[in-house]
């Protein structure tokens, strides 16, 4: 298996703790002057107004690091992939929350651009705050001691999964379940650790050995930059010349505030600067209402206790059992399954088979901006995926894929062996086959009309 598959060393590991510390010390509250005109004279969430208006901590906005400025170069320059026409914004693109810009499920890499990729591309909005891979509450917690996953899972396995409310989202953030790490199935822990994986995928940037990349680093524009930040010496090291290139392409996802800014309309809500219209506050109770959608289980809406605004994941993994993609020219193979947290793309978790099929809970913050939805991109529109949600157990024949004889096959994109491991306990998965679905269409366009409401760039009222 070659290299980029792999999570990368403790160093890189310690280097990420670092930087999620440097990161939690700028956050600060929202600048006082925005914070001065209040929508709602006396707030009643019956009238749309949050009840409760907070001033919540935001990550501090300053001007770019001379490093991250260079990170900045890194992420736009096509020059580094192999086709020398892909950049990291081709496929993370600004202006779609750094999701993918084209409608196809997954988006064309390698060496000429006609390799499609295996997954759909996650937006790099909001990851400022991903604590980094482990298994169970504190698995990696503040000790030095770092148990090794296969540990860590043996001593999860014993334990019952506490479901997951909308209503005591915290229980559930107890769990001991996998959570945290970047990538669809967590194989990286920290924004420099990932660079190097869509840098040397030969389905995505296919920039070969770090020797070639640092050949076209010397040349570049901002070749100086380089040596003038990381010393004379550093193009005579290509490992530790790229390792620096990763690290400023991280500062800049996590310094500039477009990564994380935080001007959703829901935002506005929250500091009580905006008012929900009838369908977005039906939506928000619908998306809170365990009995119901009680999407805010797993995606979480409140604001922390310690007064970071919420992020809309609970950063754990589950298995929704998510239809098979025929647009994905890998599942061409019948025998290939993407299983998330068990293979093939991380290799440590593949005997512990309680986890075949999980995939991270993604932010929904801007999910309205994107074109492919789920780990494989087999839905495009959000009616799709509520559709999903409220009738997967009710209709699967809606969803998914028939056997020869022309029955369905449920959760046709897993082994037969590992469809035990979907989610069929939490609501709104809890409703079975003659039960009244979790939400009517009237009901899945308002949780939508709330989606809506969490896209950046709000330009209502008081901001
Ligand atoms: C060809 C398209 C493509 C290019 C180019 C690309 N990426 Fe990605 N990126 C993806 C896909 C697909 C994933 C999800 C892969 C997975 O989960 O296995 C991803 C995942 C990520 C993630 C993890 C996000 C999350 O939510 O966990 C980060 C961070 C990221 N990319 C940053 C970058 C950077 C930085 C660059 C440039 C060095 C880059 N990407 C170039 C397609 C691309
Ligand atoms: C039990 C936990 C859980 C609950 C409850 C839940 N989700 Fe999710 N959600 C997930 C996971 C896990 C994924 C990723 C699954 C995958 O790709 O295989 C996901 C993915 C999504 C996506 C796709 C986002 C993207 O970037 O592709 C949307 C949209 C979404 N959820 C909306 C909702 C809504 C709306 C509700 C309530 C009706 C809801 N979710 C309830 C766990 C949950």
């Amino acid at each position: 298996m070659s290299h980029w598959l792999r999570a990368g060393t403790a160093d890189l590991w310690r280097l990420g703790a670092l930087f999620l510390i440097a990161a939690a010390l700028a956050q600060a509250p929202r600048a006082a002057g925005a914070a001065a005109k209040r929508t709602c004279a006396a707030p009643r969430l019956a009238q749309g107004c949050n009840p409760h208006p907070l001033t919540l901590r935001e990550p501090a906005r300053r001007p770019l690091s001379a490093v991250a400025q260079l990170g900045a170069k890194l992420f736009y320059d096509p020059s580094l992939s192999g086709s020398g026409r892909l950049s990291c914004a081709s496929c993370h693109s600004p202006a779609r929350a750094y999701g993918p810009p084209a409608a196809g499920p997954v988006m064309l890499g390698g060496p000429r651009l006609h390799t499609p990729g295996i997954r759909a591309v996650p937006s790099l909005r909001y990851l400022y705050r991903q604590p980094p891979f482990s298994i169970g509450p504190d698995a990696v917690g503040d000790n030095d001691q770092v148990i090794p996953l296969s540990q860590q899972a043996l001593q999860a396995a014993g334990h019952v999964r506490v479901l997951k409310s909308a209503s005591a989202p915290q229980a559930a953030a107890a769990n001991l379940v996998p959570q945290g790490g970047l990538f669809w199935d967590g194989r990286a822990d920290t924004l420099e650790q990932q660079v190097n994986g869509p840098l040397y995928n030969p389905l995505e940037m296919d920039a070969g050995s770090p020797g070639r990349v640092i050949g076209k680093l010397e040349k570049a524009s901002y070749g100086k930059d380089f040596a003038r930040l990381f010393g004379p010496g550093v193009f005579e090291n290509p490992r530790l010349a790229a390792d620096e290139a990763m690290f400023a392409i991280a500062r800049y996802q996590i310094e500039n505030a477009d990564f994380h800014p935080f001007t959703s309309k829901f935002d506005a809500w929250l500091a009580g600067q905006a008012r929900l219209t009838p369908a977005e506050l039906r939506g928000y109770r619908l998306f809170n209402d365990p009995a119901k959608a009680n999407c805010a289980g797993c995606h979480l809406d409140r604001p922390t206790r310690d007064g970071l605004p919420p992020l809309f994941t609970d950063f754990q993994y589950e298995a929704l059992g998510v239809p098979r993609n025929p647009a994905i020219p890998a599942n061409r193979n019948p025998r290939y399954y993407d299983l998330g947290l068990c293979g093939p793309y991380r290799a440590d978790l593949g005997r512990q088979t309680q986890y075949c099929g999980m995939f991270l809970t993604p932010t929904l913050r801007n999910v309205a901006t994107r074109y492919a939805f789920f780990h494989n991109g087999v839905f495009h529109s959000l009616a799709q995926v509520l559709d999903f949600y409220g009738n997967r157990d009710l209709h699967p024949g809606r969803f998914y894929g028939h056997d020869a004889a022309g029955h369905v096959i449920p959760y046709d994109d897993l082994p037969a062996r590992y469809r035990a491991n979907v989610d069929k306990v939490d609501a709104p998965f809890d409703r079975r086959s003659g039960d009244e679905p979790a939400l009517t269409r009237a009901q899945m366009r308002d949780v939508i009309a709330f989606l809506d409401t969490l896209t950046d760039g709000y330009r209502g009222t008081g901001r």
